[in-house]
């Protein structure tokens, strides 16, 4: 099958799905938040109805939905907290729409933590309203901003069929959870919008991301310290960088990073496709190991296939190291489409902690611009290559 087909087929699985509808809910008992008071003016902040409405709920016996009906509901940040007496709905049928102005020492918007059953879903929209704060930060690269959905400590549990628009900083944050199903999400923000990233996962366990698509400025998915046992599938990315692993390795206390699979994705005009990152200088003793990139399709990406362990901060360290993260057991496994710099392939590894086991299987990456045809790099990269292989293997 060439190109254009599949491209169809994945277009077909994300855009014939979303409209199927969740199941009901006819069990939990609703509080409705307009019926506590909360004002759908686009002006009213609600916050403070959103947490009364969240604690009563939560302190309630059985299967709970917090309704936000049709409408723009302000909020400014909500942190919602269990344990909670039962399984937990959020219902988002509305907009919830976060405060303009730049929110400059807030780090987040709307928060669920310390909950076991919790779902989001609703077809709804958060909208992060971050153009009002983006100019800040690309004043000052240390400027943390909000981020949109954050969930700590929450376990199995669901977060589905929701749109995401133009975040502060990071889209949805995973961090401390186990066991969480992502799918039918629309993340987008501009891609020239700095650091909106789509999802990141930290110190997490069995996370599925499927039939999503995320456009935004800057990853699309990171996979950060801890996280293990991702699965990501049907996903489509760009504009942005594309799927990361990392950067890992420049704080002491990471912990490995552990199985990812990438499968059935394609990647549209982004930086890189899929990417692992690490730093050279400062590091420290990590592990990032037992990756599968398969079925990927890219279209005009910069860095179709990228390792990098030569990340560093040249100002504040101007000796460049070697990276003490070890890379080993990565798969590529059928990755076909375009590259829009001839190098397709680079894997730039550590002198220090060589890339161990790598396979290419089946890569058919081309080059139209000048310089000829595509090539692949390999620096202290080891590992083996089968089937058709274009650019011809490095390794
Ligand atoms: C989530 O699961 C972990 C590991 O099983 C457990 O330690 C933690 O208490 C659970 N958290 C909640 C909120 O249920
Ligand atoms: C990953 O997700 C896909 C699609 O949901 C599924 O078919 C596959 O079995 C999952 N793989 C693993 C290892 O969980």
């Amino acid at each position: 099958m060439g190109l254009i087909p599949i491209s169809l087929v994945l277009f077909l699985h994300i855009f014939g799905l979303i409209v199927s509808t969740s199941p009901l809910h006819a069990q939990a008992k609703v509080f409705n938040v307009v019926n506590y008071g909360a004002k759908a003016n686009d002006k009213t902040d609600n916050s403070a109805v959103f947490l009364k409405v969240w604690n009563a709920a939560c302190e309630e016996e059985g299967k709970k939905e917090i309704l936000i009906p049709a409408g723009v509901f302000r909020t400014g940040p909500v942190k919602m907290n269990g344990p909670c007496k039962g399984q937990m709905l959020f219902n988002n049928r509305g907009v919830l729409r976060a405060p303009s102005d730049p929110q400059l020492q807030v780090r987040e918007w709307i928060t669920f933590q310390y909950i076991d059953g919790l779902t989001v879903h609703g077809l709804g929209t958060f909208d992060g309203q971050g153009a009002y704060s983006w100019s800040y930060k690309k004043t000052s690269k240390y400027l943390v901003l909000p981020d949109t959905l954050r969930f700590h400590f929450v376990n199995n549990s669901m977060v589905h069929h929701l749109r995401l628009i133009d975040s502060k900083g990071i889209h949805m944050m995973f961090y401390g959870c186990y066991n969480i199903y992502v799918d039918h999400i629309h993340i987008s923000a501009p891609g020239d919008s700095p650091n909106t990233d789509g999802i990141h996962i930290a110190l997490s366990s069995n996370i599925h991301i499927s039939y999503s698509t995320i456009g935004t400025g800057d990853d699309c998915i990171a996979l950060l310290s801890g996280a293990r046992n991702v699965n990501v599938s049907h996903v489509n990315c760009g504009p942005g960088h594309g799927i990361s692993v990392g950067s890992l390795g420049n704080t002491q206390g990471e912990e490995d990073v552990t199985g990812l699979l990438v499968q059935s994705c394609m990647f549209t005009g982004t930086l890189n496709g899929v990417r692992i990152k690490t730093w050279a200088n400062p590091s420290f003793p990590l592990t990032a190991s037992s990756f599968t990139f398969q079925d990927l399709i890219m279209n005009n990406v910069y860095n179709p296939i990228i390792i990098d362990q030569e990340y560093s901060d040249l100002s504040t360290y101007p000796e460049q190291g070697s990276s003490q993260v070890q890379i080993r057991d990565v798969k590529y496994i059928n990755i076909r489409g375009n590259s829009m710099s001839q190098v397709a392939i680079n894997f730039l590894c550590s002198e220090f902690k060589p890339c161990q086991n790598l396979e290419l299987n089946n890569i058919n990456l081309d080059y139209h611009g000048r310089g000829g045809p595509a090539k692949a790099d390999c620096t202290f990269a080891n590992g083996v290559a089968y089937g058709t292989q274009n650019p011809p293997s490095c390794l």
